[in-house]
């Protein structure tokens, strides 16, 4: 058997999957999502963009402190200031990574730098020569690149990997590509630059038509061992190459590709759900490897084939992406040692004693009122606990009347900076009167884009998990909350909203600078 290259695993969830219009996370939520990719064994974190506020510094910074395996990355503009920054972030790192962009599509040179192909390759080199005095590890990225003259992108690849870049990123930023195209452009550069055995090639496709995984093992398939990718296919308008996507393909179809990853597999479906309970954007059910219905067999004919040999209509195995069935885990009886396992087995770290103690609190409430706790119980319960800081609203209590006839009717308490008040409203339904106590008390003129609600396990007693998304002044964020009654969940996800729309917050978006 022939001696398989290394394909690396580029997680960007934290960096351009939060650019997902309300997928923005705080500091501490970015640490766990960060602690989970390190424990998938993800080669490289890009833990975000350090110069565009100082939270994202933070948070970068924070990902640099709490991660030990997994290389840490800042992205930058090629510009000085933003490579200091992405240094300064990333000095806690064990091992750190600078990222920097520039464009070098005719229609962004021209539009929006209003620079010549002469000053971008200058400007290039100077940024990954800056970037080299923080750390060995340099990526350089050709912003636009699906929409580059090739001979251009020779040159400037040429000059940054003269400079002393390690890694050579071929993004196509807008979506453009398609696959044999794609496939092509990395093939012809890999061939043409004369220093290209010095980096490694890297692909970093968006999915605007569909095909960023396509495009992707395109572009692995000519020679590029970096696919840069989010979990879930989170990201930009329509997202970037999802990992597990790409990471599933190339496992399974060995017989095709010449390189694979050192990918843990069985962390992909509890990562997949983390991610998605912190950002409030759901999987669809449909969706490959993560969503729920990828092993689920409907058809008899299907059925009946999976059980004579599991292998007449499934590619893959559940249980090797982290798919477990319902498992009864815990319930009323157990204790906070059993609880304190269980998270532990499901790779679930706390700061400290407290934030345990909170949550084994929370766990016995629901045990209270849901006698079979599964792991998606903990899951949720662990990623809906308060997950903003400074909390500035908390709900009390919660009292609905719903009844044939009658107009359903809600008295909500709420904690306001330290103040308890109370609002009594009617509504269409329960949800809609809660919402409306909600407002009036707080007057935060926010509207109110989306409201969804997903079971987490099966039965009636199940958990509802609440998605409410939230827009004041163009801004955009998501807030969830799980309970055993949607009505209470809902309320907490409309809370949890709040709570992000009142934080003060500012971002520079890395693609729209004044560079
Ligand atoms: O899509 C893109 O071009 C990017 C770069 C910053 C790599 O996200
Ligand atoms: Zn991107």
């Amino acid at each position: 058997m022939s001696v398989k290259d290394k394909l690396f695993i580029f997680d960007t969830t934290l960096r351009d999957g939060e650019q997902s219009p309300g997928a923005s996370m705080t500091r501490d939520e970015k640490v766990r999502i960060a602690k989970a990719l390190e424990r998938m064994r993800v080669d490289v974190i890009e833990a975000g963009f350090p110069i565009a506020s100082p939270g994202d510094f933070e948070a970068v910074q924070a990902v640099a402190a709490a991660v030990k395996e997994s290389t840490v990355c800042g992205l930058s503009r090629a510009l000085d200031k933003d490579i200091d920054r992405a240094g300064e972030a990333l000095k806690p790192a064990a091992r750190s990574r600078i990222h920097t962009f520039i464009a070098t599509s005719p229609i962004h040179m021209q539009m929006k730098l209003r620079m010549t192909p002469d000053e971008v390759v200058e400007q290039a080199i100077r940024a990954v020569k800056r970037a080299r005095q923080y750390t060995d590890d340099v990526e350089f990225s050709a912003e636009d690149a699906g929409r580059s003259e090739l001979d251009f992108l020779c040159r400037v690849i040429e000059a940054a990997i003269d400079a002393g870049a390690t890694t050579i990123n071929i993004p196509d930023t807008v979506g453009y590509n398609i696959p044999q195209q794609f496939g092509e452009t990395i093939r012809q550069l890999i061939e043409r630059v004369p220093n290209s055995d010095k980096a490694v090639f890297s692909v970093h496709c968006h999915n605007d038509l569909g095909l960023a995984v396509a495009n992707s093992l395109a572009g692995v398939l000519n020679g590029a061992r970096q696919i840069e990718c989010t979990i879930n296919g989170l990201g930009e308008r329509a997202g970037n190459t999802a990992l597990e996507e790409v990471v599933m393909a190339v496992r399974t179809r060995q017989d095709v590709f010449a390189c694979d990853t050192t990918i843990d597999t069985t962390q992909i479906v509890s990562t997949s759900r983390l991610v998605s309970t912190i950002t409030g954007f759901p999987v669809q059910p449909n969706k490959a490897i993560v969503g729920a219905n990828a092993f689920a067999h409907e058809s008899g004919i299907h059925q009946d084939g999976v059980l004579k040999h599991r292998e007449t209509y499934e590619i893959m195995r559940a249980e090797d992406v982290g798919w477990t069935a319902n498992r009864i885990v815990l319930g009323k009886h157990s204790g906070r040692n059993a609880f304190r396992t269980r998270l532990k087995e499901l790779g679930i770290e706390f700061a400290s004693e407290a934030e345990l103690n909170e949550s084994f609190e929370k766990f016995k409430v629901l045990a209270d009122k849901k006698h079979e706790i599964f792991d998606e119980d903990i899951q949720a319960l662990v990623s809906t606990a308060s997950t903003v800081e400074p909390e500035y609203v908390r709900l009390v209590s919660l009292h609905v009347c719903s009844e044939t006839g009658e107009t359903p009717l809600a008295r909500v308490v709420l904690l306001i900076d330290g103040h308890e008040q109370a609002a009594e409203c009617e509504g269409g339904g329960p949800v809609d009167a809660t919402f409306k106590c909600i407002e009036k008390l707080l007057e935060s003129g926010a509207n109110l884009q989306l409201y969804s609600v997903n079971n987490i396990t099966s039965g009636t007693d199940a958990q509802g998990e609440v998605t409410v998304r939230l827009e004041k002044a163009g801004r955009i964020v998501n807030g969830q909350g799980a309970d055993t009654d949607i009505v209470i969940a809902s309320a907490k996800a409309y809370i949890n909203a709040l709570n992000r729309v009142l934080l003060p917050e500012s971002r520079q978006h890395p693609q729209l600078g004044d560079v």
